[in-house]
């Protein structure tokens, strides 16, 4: 991985993390404003203004919090939320209502009308009720809302079946089916209380290679010459999700979101002028894409285990608690000591962590310099699903968040308190 040291310590944005450790303490994470803003510009450059009629989604659930919603807003992109938590989130941000698009398979009646009071730009219809509750919601509401359904366009991706979407047997997204889909369309296209504007579809994530994100646009496009063909209906936006591959270890090699937009315009483009089509609006939804390299994680050694001829187990003092991304898909991190940067390898470890699981190990088998406690181990690329899958397992705090800009730093989350992991507990007057 690329980065830069001072006296011997990791710099990020102009910061020493051996500083930022001491002053906001461990586990922390640290999110590069510097780095977001870089992949934000590569998008403003490479696909918003290169085409017309296009925008980019920002997937919150990579990483939600009120001040990366504030970076989001500034780049002028809409934002994409999944549940009444996300929409909250976005709406305390003063996130402009109109540029959120509400995804999500299993939306309450709650959430419904939630994202209708706020009035959200899109919602997107996962599910085959969704059509009528919304109308009915919007009809009490004297409201029209622009939807978009999921389609699940059957294609294969190569990347953990875990994070895999797009494929026949999926939750997410309506089948394309005669009798399944089309039902559907008629539905929304008669129903005055919905706006039917188009497709959605998210084949997968950490993807390098295009041809899933190519194959289902070519099944948007066949579904919008079938839309005009049976309906005389004309569709005005396409949106091809996210999903974009980032670099977690060396081994990483993505590409850049050209290498995926372009292709994919070509083909929007070309069967506009074939067919004589105005041309659709077409959105984009990436969310690791943007942030995960931004991002790191910084833990304080503690617990040196060494079993000879086999292995040694360093424990920092969080793990799967605040990045669950191991455990859960045997994703692959690679680390460096942020205090001895400049020091070179010395040993072959296994960095664990400190919960009670035997998959908690953050990565197996790194060479570091040699290792001691009280050293602070930092994690590259963990800004996107760490933080917004950090969970209270053994009543572990999530950790404080802090966001730096060219040498500043400042705490955008606080690290939750041991009060606060208990303070929605009671105990039942049975018990007392
Ligand atoms: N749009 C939709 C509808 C999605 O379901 C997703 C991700 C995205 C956009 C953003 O995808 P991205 O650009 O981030 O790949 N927790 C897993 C990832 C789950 C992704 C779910 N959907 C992980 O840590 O790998």
């Amino acid at each position: 991985m690329d980065f830069e040291t001072k006296n011997g310590h990791l710099m990020w944005d102009g910061c020493d993390t051996v500083a930022l450790a001491q002053e906001f303490g461990t586990p922390l994470y640290v999110f590069s404003q510097t780095m977001i803003e870089e992949k934000c510009q590569e998008l403003q450059r490479d696909f918003v203004e290169k085409y017309d009629n296009v925008r980019v989604a920002f997937a919150s659930k990579a990483f939600s919090t009120l001040a990366m919603l504030k970076i989001i807003e500034k780049q002028g992109f809409s934002l994409d939320v999944v549940s009444d938590g996300e929409l909250y989130t976005a709406v305390k941000a003063e996130f402009p209502a109109a540029h959120i698009e509400m995804n999500g398979n299993n939306k309450s009646i709650e959430e419904l009308e939630m994202a209708i009071d706020y009035g959200v730009g899109r919602i997107i219809i996962d599910s085959l009720q969704e059509v009528a509750l919304i109308a009915a919601i919007a009809k009490e509401k004297q409201r029209v809302v622009d939807i978009l359904f999921r389609i699940t366009p059957e294609v294969n991706v190569q990347t953990h079946s875990f994070i895999s979407t797009g494929q026949k047997d999926s939750k997410f997204g309506i089948p394309i089916d005669e009798a399944i889909l089309f039902p559907q369309i008629k539905q929304a296209i008669e129903t005055p209380e919905v706006n039917f504007l188009g497709f959605h579809f998210h084949v997968g994530s950490q993807l390098f290679d295009n041809e899933a994100h190519l194959a289902a646009v070519g099944i948007a496009l066949d579904l919008v010459r079938l839309v005009k063909e049976r309906f005389d209906y004309t569709i005005k936006e396409l949106n091809f999700g996210g999903g974009f591959g980032v670099r977690y270890t060396d081994a990483d090699q993505p590409k850049p979101f050209s290498y995926f937009t372009d292709p994919m315009m070509a083909q929007v483009l070309a069967f506009c002028e074939e067919e004589q089509f105005p041309q659709p609006a077409i959105v984009i939804e990436p969310g690791r894409s943007i942030v995960a390299e931004a991002g790191i994680s910084l833990h304080k050694i503690g617990a040196i285990k060494e079993l000879p001829g086999l292995r040694k187990y360093v424990s920092i003092d969080g793990g799967m608690t605040d990045n669950i991304r191991p455990g859960l898909y045997e994703a692959e991190y690679t680390g460096i000591l942020a205090n001895k940067a400049d020091q070179p390898a010395a040993e072959t470890v296994t960095v664990s962590g400190k919960a009670c699981e035997s998959t908690d190990i953050l990565v197996k088998d790194i060479e570091l310099p040699t290792v001691e406690a009280g050293d602070i181990f930092a994690t590259f690329s963990t800004g996107a699903y760490g933080y917004s899958m950090a969970s209270n397992y053994n009543k572990l705090a999530i950790p404080a968040v802090v966001l730096t800009n060219d040498g500043q730093a400042e705490c955008i989350v606080k690290r939750q308190t041991l009060d606060q992991i208990i303070q929605n507990e009671e105990i039942p007057s049975f018990l007392k």
